[in-house]
């Protein structure tokens, strides 16, 4: 049988990957993540691309090394065209094509986006993965989307935020409580311990399986003014039960809209992917529809949530099998619909 080695290279934000699959199997997943950032309270383009250039190729040496394996074995080198900032897909990019190169192996792009969905069908033991057609929610920092997916590459997307993605409404609603950021991760860690029927939050009227959050952070956020007003302290003696409305309220939306697309589509088997399917709020809400709805759930291992690149390199496993190589012209793209 064909042994395939796939490097898959990520850098569309603020984490450096690389990582190394053998026929769809792990063999290393690396992730330098950028401390840099976090004083700023969001990433800084210019300084995710400085940072990129430092890391990148010991990030890669390291995928290698650690997969134990010859670079000469490398059967193509997969990495993300996009979306994500130009400056840090620029260096990603260049960078694949110049090892690609190098070795003299194939070049294959991939969209970051589709790459989420596709960690579903990294090889892992006793770990069920989704059949076509299934309905994708995808939520992270930089997109909110509901995908109809019918083959690896057949995606389409029938519903999307018309303004702030999840992950923005967790971190802003997270800076407006006094979190640093990333916020959604502590929102997720002190909502485990609190009242989420304490304050409601308002549900946005949005029309379709379309979503909306920059409304959602506003509300919080007067909210928040209005209860210090009257008590200094209310943020301290509420943090837990604050955590748990926000928390709570976020999920509502995604599941509201999760019920319309099933609904819509007669498709039931739904599958959550990126950095916001790390939320412990939606994974439970999903383990209920199971029961509740008789969904069938794919709920991903946390590594394969937050960006890396072993999904990078499975959705380049999946385009070296179609022979679905990329040209030395090709350009990094920032805004990069499927
Ligand atoms: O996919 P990702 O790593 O990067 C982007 O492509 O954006 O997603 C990062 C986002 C951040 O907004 C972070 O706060 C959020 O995912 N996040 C979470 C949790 N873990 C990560 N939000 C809520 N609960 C979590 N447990
Ligand atoms: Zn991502």
């Amino acid at each position: 049988s064909q042994n395939i080695y796939i490097l898959g290279i990520e850098s569309s934000c603020d984490d450096t990957a690389a990582a190394v699959l053998h026929n769809g199997k792990i063999l290393s997943n690396i992730v330098a993540t950028q401390e840099v950032h976090q004083q700023y309270g969001g990433v800084v383009p210019e300084l995710a691309s400085r940072a990129h250039q430092q890391n990148i190729v010991p990030v890669i040496h390291q995928a290698i090394a650690r997969a134990n394996i010859d670079k000469k074995d490398v059967s193509a080198i997969a990495f993300t065209r996009g979306p994500g900032l130009m400056g840090s897909l620029l260096v990603g990019t260049s960078f694949a094509k110049s090892l690609s190169l190098g070795l003299g192996i194939p070049l294959i792009e991939v969209n970051h986006m589709q790459a989420h969905i596709l960690a579903h069908f990294i090889e892992e033991e006793n770990f069920k993965k989704p059949s076509f057609p299934f309905l994708a929610l995808t939520i992270s920092g930089g997109h909110t989307q509901i995908v109809k997916v019918s083959n690896y590459f057949d995606m389409e997307v029938i519903g999307e935020t018309t303004d702030d993605a999840v992950g923005e409404a967790f971190d802003k609603s997270a800076k407006i409580i006094g979190l640093p950021y990333p916020g959604g991760p502590l929102i997720d860690k002190y909502a485990k311990e609190g009242n989420p029927k304490a304050f409601p939050f308002p549900n946005p009227k949005v029309s379709g399986l379309n979503f909306s959050f920059s409304g959602f952070k506003t509300s919080v956020l007067y909210f928040v003014q209005k209860q210090t007003k009257e008590n200094p302290d209310f943020i301290a003696e509420n943090l837990k039960d604050i955590c748990a409305s926000i928390q709570f309220s976020i999920v509502r939306i995604l599941m509201d809209k999760l019920k319309k697309a099933v609904k819509q589509t007669g498709i039931n088997q739904i599958a959550i992917a990126g950095g916001v399917s790390a939320n412990s709020g939606i994974r439970n809400a999903l383990i209920d529809a199971e029961k509740r709805y008789g969904w069938n759930c794919f709920i991903p291992k946390f590594e394969y949530t937050t960006d890396n690149a072993a999904m990078i390199a499975i959705a380049g496993h999946y385009k070296y099998l179609e022979e679905d190589f990329s040209d030395y012209s090709i350009t990094a793209q920032a805004r990069y619909k499927f």
